[in-house]
């Protein structure tokens, strides 16, 4: 009898659900990825980074450039004190060291004191796509050697932190798994901004951005199916509003947020999130089907908080809810189960009842 109940809610469980499957995502296969991508001499002659560090002249920060070699490696041990905190910085595709996206991003760490590094990948990731996405291992191996170095020259890895959005998560994941294989140290910290799904959906574990890569990983998703990752790839993984579509209106309009505007917003929580330290808060869900409707909100919630404070201790995966306004954060009144879940920002463009228009 009570098989046969159970039956049938679940009968009427998956009737509710209506079950289509899984999206295969934008670009889950590309050929190639598994082969071999090697960089001419030339090639990795061009590389650099992009050092910056605090400073008292008017615009707080000060920044050279140095080459993404041991000689490079000198150059920075020249202008950054290596016993301060000192975080890594590795942007997406089409991005380079002097976006404005990625000047922004470095702001919150200059103003603590920290040094940042930045990857140059302004112009060897601009190339097609799925080419880019293959460059991403060699670039993250010789960045690895880089760290690598720069712990022989001072820098301790409990003051490293890697930060890498989208394809550049990947590339920060492989640099520390290089330092680690060269070190037999592993750095503190290692955070991705969606990382890049197109190319890197059905690689394995060990080829894409992972969770033995450092001390502490975790994972901002926004737009898992489309230029993000869906599967759980770090120790804490955030699904922001379900990870898939961000929110967006304003004033009575809607304003859907599609496949870009979702990915690039991982950076914009990130960066708020520097600011606002307590306030992006996450309840643990079981499974990632259960975060992207945002149906985690029964029984005793654990909570996580997005940013600086994420607490590694409490692995897992997180719902986080936002407003659909700037700056998108609900602080505690996020911890409350929502009528609409994930699309419940619709509510305030659309009422819940009967019309006459
Ligand atoms: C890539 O190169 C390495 C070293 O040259 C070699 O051992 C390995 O088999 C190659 N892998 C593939 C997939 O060709
Ligand atoms: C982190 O989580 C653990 C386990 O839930 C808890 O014991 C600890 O107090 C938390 N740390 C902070 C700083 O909240």
């Amino acid at each position: 009898m009570k098989a046969l109940v159970l039956i049938f809610c679940m009968c009427t469980l998956s009737i509710a659900s209506r079950d289509t499957g899984f999206p295969a995502g934008l670009m889950a296969d590309c050929p190639g990825m598994t082969k071999n991508t090697t960089l001419s001499d030339k090639t990795k002659d061009s590389l650099t980074v992009v050092a910056l560090w605090p400073s008292n002249n008017w615009i707080g920060v000060e920044e050279v450039t140095c080459k993404l070699n041991r000689e490079g490696a000198a150059c920075v041990d020249k202008h950054l004190d290596l016993t301060k905190k000192t975080v890594i910085f590795i942007s997406g595709y089409l991005d380079a060291s002097f976006s404005p996206v990625v000047r922004t991003v470095a702001t919150p760490y200059i103003e603590r004191g920290r040094n940042v590094i930045i990857l140059e990948i302004y112009p060897i990731l601009h190339r097609t796509y799925p080419i880019a996405a293959r460059l991403t291992k060699p670039l993250g191996n010789f960045l690895g050697e880089f760290l690598a170095e720069l712990t022989r020259r001072g820098l301790h890895p409990d003051k490293l932190e890697l930060l890498g959005g989208s394809l550049g998560a990947h590339i920060a994941s492989y640099a520390a798994t290089k330092y680690h294989e060269l070190t037999h140290l592993k750095p503190s910290r290692l955070t991705g901004l969606d990382p890049a799904g197109p190319c890197f959906r059905t690689l394995p574990r060990s080829e894409r951005f992972n969770s033995d890569a450092a001390h502490k990983v975790d994972a901002v998703h926004t737009n898992i199916d489309g230029f993000g990752l869906a599967e759980a790839v770090g120790h804490v993984d955030f699904y922001i509003n379900g990870g898939e579509f961000q929110p967006s209106t304003m004033q009575d309009y809607l304003l859907p947020c599609f496949q870009l505007c979702s990915h690039v917003r991982s950076a914009v929580y990130w960066l708020i999130s520097n600011y606002a330290k307590d306030k992006f808060l996450g309840v643990k869900c079981d499974s990632v089907p259960h975060a992207r409707h945002g149906q985690c909100y029964h029984g005793h919630l654990e909570i996580n908080v997005l940013g600086p404070k994420t607490n590694f201790s409490r692995h897992g995966i997180y719902y986080v809810p936002t407003l659909d306004i700037f700056p998108y954060y609900m602080g505690e009144k996020g911890l409350k189960k929502r009528q609409y879940d994930v699309n419940n920002y619709l509510l305030k463009v659309a009422p819940d009842e009967d019309m006459v228009i």
